[in-house]
């Protein structure tokens, strides 16, 4: 018989105990900041009709979408959770009370090139807000997202935050190069959106080429690159279109995050305007200050998605962020937390004799909340000691024939060595969990 390739996946991860008490920690983090941010969980199928997530925009993610027919249904993996949300929230608008807030933390699948920080799979904690127009939502999910920052352990200044709008570069375009062509404006922030990784020369020669989905003349194209360099607030919002409100968003929204305190967590950045099709507002992409790895987070504002379904217009804000680069920024900056298997008390039959015994002494410690490992087998008390050791664990419970015979089990605190003898069928337990 041939040899099997046993390897997962090219891009997907296997998670064994210590990478799963990883993920455990970081998605206890999202959480638990969601809830102090007053949003509820929401889950939805990793399999979704495949035209929820086709655009025409030109997006990468459109063409990394892992897709298959099944009994004449063309079906894919959700390569984000934003569709299944605003699906959700069309299916049930009228009855929601808005503005919502929902959160999720799901696996997500993307056919992307590999380099670090890409994988082929990985989770993301969204937050987003439906039915609030003004920018009070986007100052209230950039909160969230440097809260999260905190949490894990990193320094302030290990992250900070690009914002920009999207509608102040829609407005001047519209008022300029974009004038008879208001419809490319999309396909242009997804090309101008790879600045970063292709550099401005790259993205000029995309916006002109005859086959691309622009088509700007040279010196448009050079114009609309000119604008990215900004990297200024006041300049930005001197530039804006008087008949747009788009600059008077940014002074409001940099106010509410000097009241969060969070000022310094943000940058003016002109050349961030994410690569999904669908954002109208402000956008904003968390990133290491070292700038070694891809980004942190991403959001913004997608007040046209519900209509773009075939739904009513409802205003909507959020951000996803993955599990991938933020492992990563831990590692480099040292700041991985040292997580132990979490054992509290561990039972040790001396051979099968007493095996009815610690059953009983493990179930009653159980029954209290504690997190037991009944010894099996009967291996020697050393090794049994010096793995409890390793564990972290509280209380080793001796259940040998002597102690049965006389009634009662050894209890040795590992801390301290401490030993002593209670009643087997009466001994105290002190409740946990
Ligand atoms: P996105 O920028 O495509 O936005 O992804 C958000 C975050 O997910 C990224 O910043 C990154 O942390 C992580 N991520 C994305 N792709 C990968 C990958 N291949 N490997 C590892 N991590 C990855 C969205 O997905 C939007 N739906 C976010 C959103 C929610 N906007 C509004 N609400």
């Amino acid at each position: 018989m041939s040899k099997q390739n046993l390897k997962p996946p090219r891009g997907t991860r296997d998670l064994y105990p210590e990478d799963q008490r990883f993920r455990e920690w970081l998605f206890g983090h999202f959480r638990e900041v969601a809830a102090r941010f007053a949003f509820e969980e929401v889950d939805a199928p990793i399999v979704e009709r495949a035209s929820l997530f086709m655009r025409k925009a030109g997006e990468e993610i459109v063409d990394q979408l892992y897709h298959f027919e099944l009994h004449g249904r063309h079906l894919a993996l959700r390569p984000e959770m934003t569709p299944s949300i605003a699906r959700m929230v069309m299916a049930r608008a009228g009855g929601l009370r808005m503005p919502l807030r929902w959160f999720t933390v799901t696996q997500n699948w993307r056919y992307e090139r590999m380099t670090r920080g890409r994988k082929r799979e990985h989770y993301q904690w969204n937050m987003d807000i439906y039915g609030e127009p003004s920018v009070t939502a986007e100052a209230e999910l950039i909160a969230a997202v440097t809260t999260l920052v905190d949490r894990v352990g990193l320094e302030r200044d290990h992250v900070k935050i690009r914002v920009n709008s999207r509608s102040l570069l829609e407005a001047s375009l519209r008022a300029g190069v974009l004038r008879d062509r208001p419809e490319v404006f999309e396909p242009l922030c997804v090309v101008i959106d790879k600045i970063e990784k292709i550099g401005a020369d790259k993205v000029t020669d995309m916006l002109v080429d005859p086959a691309g989905a622009v088509q700007l003349d040279a010196a448009s194209a050079r114009d609309v690159v000119a604008m990215l360099e900004v990297k200024n607030l006041e300049d930005a919002v001197a530039a804006a279109p008087a008949d747009s409100s788009a600059g008077s968003d940014l002074l409001r929204l940099w106010s509410l995050l000097s009241a969060y305190g969070i000022e310094d967590r943000v940058v003016f950045d002109a050349s961030v305007v994410r690569g999904l099709a669908y954002y109208t507002g402000i956008v904003f992409e968390a990133f290491d200050t070292r700038g070694a790895l891809r980004s942190i987070c991403g959001g913004g504002r997608y007040d046209r998605l519900t209509e773009t379904l075939g739904g009513p217009s409802i205003p909507a804000a959020g951000f996803g962020f993955g599990d991938v680069v933020i492992a990563e920024l831990l590692a480099d900056m040292n700041k991985l937390p040292e997580l132990q298997h979490p054992v509290d008390d561990v039972v040790f039959a001396f051979d099968e004799a007493q095996r009815a015994a610690a059953i009983d002494v493990a179930t009653r410690l159980r029954g209290a909340g504690h997190r037991v490992e009944l010894v099996l087998g009967t291996p020697k008390l050393k090794r049994v000691i010096t793995d409890a050791d390793r564990d972290g664990v509280d209380t080793l419970w001796l259940v040998g024939p002597d102690e049965v015979e006389r009634g009662v089990v050894k209890q040795r605190r590992l801390a301290t060595g401490e030993e002593s003898e209670l009643p087997l069928d009466s001994f105290a337990v002190e409740p946990r969990g």
